[in-house]
């Protein structure tokens, strides 16, 4: 058959349209947390949820950088893990038992964001109602406008369970029914708003709802504590590409960089390879400014030829790693930073190797630390055992996920839980030591799963003996060469 040419060109600019649309639509990472994980974390908490209860979240607030630029929106960890909804102005209520909702039954109910053509066009699509029906497989979705009328009484329930509220929401009038006014519908609705700062204790009315600000944290955190196969993909993911920015950086650095353009190396990577976010502000510091745990200046302009500690982690979908290397600016330890610098390793390798199902951070940090003291001591550093927190004054381990420091209940390792293991030596300027090591910071920071057959170290990627680090300095980074033009 014969295709008129008119019906040809239809044809083919049909064809071209679809095939472009639904390119342009999976031209975009597709890797994220399914629908049925959510669903799945949902079922869990609800069976650990106490008999006649109702757990209530909120989405986290937008915060204001200035004027009238916000910060990048960062959805509450709980939230997402529980929904994977990442637009603000939210809450969801989980149910222990299904409650009669408009003729039919429901276990979970979420009120959402309202589309919105104006605010679309400037801030970008929201999934609305539909879409979260469609896309996070949630069943009764509302907008948040209908909170006010929810058909729930919260006297009814032996627990309304809920964190406490975050104190830094704002009524941005914006939305009518933005997180502020939410949270005021909420606590009027569990009568919280009868409560009174200025009166005594016993002279507060007595709430007809059983509040519970306390039972939903150990709750979520045994959820979130041990990784499902799903995140420890993503974390993994993480964890891999922080490791390939320390690489990087290994491989390009030279004394006349600045702590800043280290730290866009790393993050640089992390775009690279599609992490969108870093996990916690990245920490770039030479010389004595490592001795700042959570230096952030990075302002730095020339590390001469200091040691620099570079604590960064990649945020991957929702996940972070926290990686540290700490590298000589010139490609070799001195001897004095070598002493301190193998120390910290072996303090390291003591503390991964007691990452073992049944353990827990305590134990990880008291060997770790043993090490440590007993090397300052050799090294003439400290007398006694108990000066070494001058030098080492930080906890050797925590869990990573959602949260850099994340939820956990602080019990023994069980398996597929993810920790970091972290030891570091700081001996600022004018430490009462000798002063060959003074301005000297190390830390090295690994991410390290445990299981049954032991710790695996998923950030092994990135060298950490000093021979090793040294090995990898000597090659070129397509950093080394490149070139951009001056600027006055
Ligand atoms: N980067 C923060 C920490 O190591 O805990
Ligand atoms: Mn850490
Ligand atoms: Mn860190």
């Amino acid at each position: 058959m014969r295709i008129k040419p008119f019906y040809f060109q239809l044809c083919k600019f049909i064809f071209f349209i679809v095939f472009s649309l639904s390119y342009a639509q999976s031209n975009r990472p597709d890797d994220f947390l399914k629908p049925e994980f959510h669903q799945d974390r949902r079922e869990v908490l609800r069976q650990s949820m106490p008999v006649n209860s109702v757990a209530v979240f909120f989405a986290n607030p937008v915060r204001n950088r200035a004027n009238d630029v916000d910060y990048i929106y960062h959805q509450d960890p709980n939230f997402y893990y529980l929904t994977g909804y990442k637009e603000p102005h939210s809450v969801l209520l989980i149910f222990s038992e299904p409650q009669l909702i408009a003729g039919e039954k429901v276990n979970e109910l979420i009120y959402v964001q309202k589309r919105n053509q104006r605010l679309e066009q400037w801030n970008g699509k929201r999934l609305g109602v539909e879409g979260v029906l469609k896309e996070l497989g949630l069943a009764a979705v509302y907008n948040g406008e209908d909170f006010i009328n929810i058909p729930i009484d919260f006297s009814t329930f032996d627990k309304v369970m809920f964190e406490p509220f975050r104190n830094d929401v704002r009524d941005t009038k914006a939305e009518k029914a933005n997180l502020f006014t939410l949270i005021e519908q909420f606590k009027s609705k569990i009568d919280l708003n009868t409560f009174s700062a200025s009166a005594s204790f016993d002279q507060q009315p007595t709430l007809k709802t059983n509040i519970d600000k306390n039972g939903l944290k150990p709750l979520m955190a045994s959820l979130r504590e041990i990784k499902s196969k799903e995140e420890l993909v993503l974390l993994k993911k993480a964890v891999e590409i922080s490791c390939l920015g320390q690489i990087e950086v290994m491989k390009a650095m030279h004394q006349g960089m600045s702590e800043m353009e280290i730290q866009g190396i790393h993050e640089y990577v992390f775009r690279k390879y599609g992490a969108e976010y870093e996990g916690y502000p990245s920490i770039v510091g030479a010389g004595n400014n490592g001795c700042v745990l959570h230096y952030i200046d990075n302002d730095l302009l020339n590390i001469g030829k200091d040691l620099v500690l570079m604590d960064l982690g990649a945020e991957y979908h929702g996940y972070t790693a926290d990686v540290t290397r700490t590298i000589p600016a010139n490609g070799k330890f001195s001897k004095e930073q070598k002493e301190i610098y193998d120390l910290v390793y072996e303090a390291q390798e003591a503390g991964i190797n007691a990452a073992m199902i049944g353990n827990n951070s305590k134990i990880i940090d008291s060997v770790a630390r043993a090490v440590i003291n007993k090397g300052l001591i050799d090294l003439g550093i400290i007398k006694e055992e108990k000066e070494g927190r001058t030098y080492f004054p930080h906890g050797t381990s925590h869990h990573i996920g959602l949260d850099v420091h994340d939820l956990n209940n602080r019990g023994s390792f069980k398996e597929n839980m993810i920790i970091t293991v972290e030891p570091g030596i700081y001996i600022p300027e004018g430490s009462a030591c000798d002063s060959k090591y003074w301005g000297i910071a190390v830390r090295i920071e690994d991410d390290v799963l445990i299981t049954k057959d032991g710790p695996v170290n998923y950030s092994a990627l990135a060298p950490r003996k000093s021979e090793e680090i040294e090995k990898l300095m000597k090659e070129e980074s397509i950093f080394s060469t490149y070139q951009l033009p001056e600027l006055d």
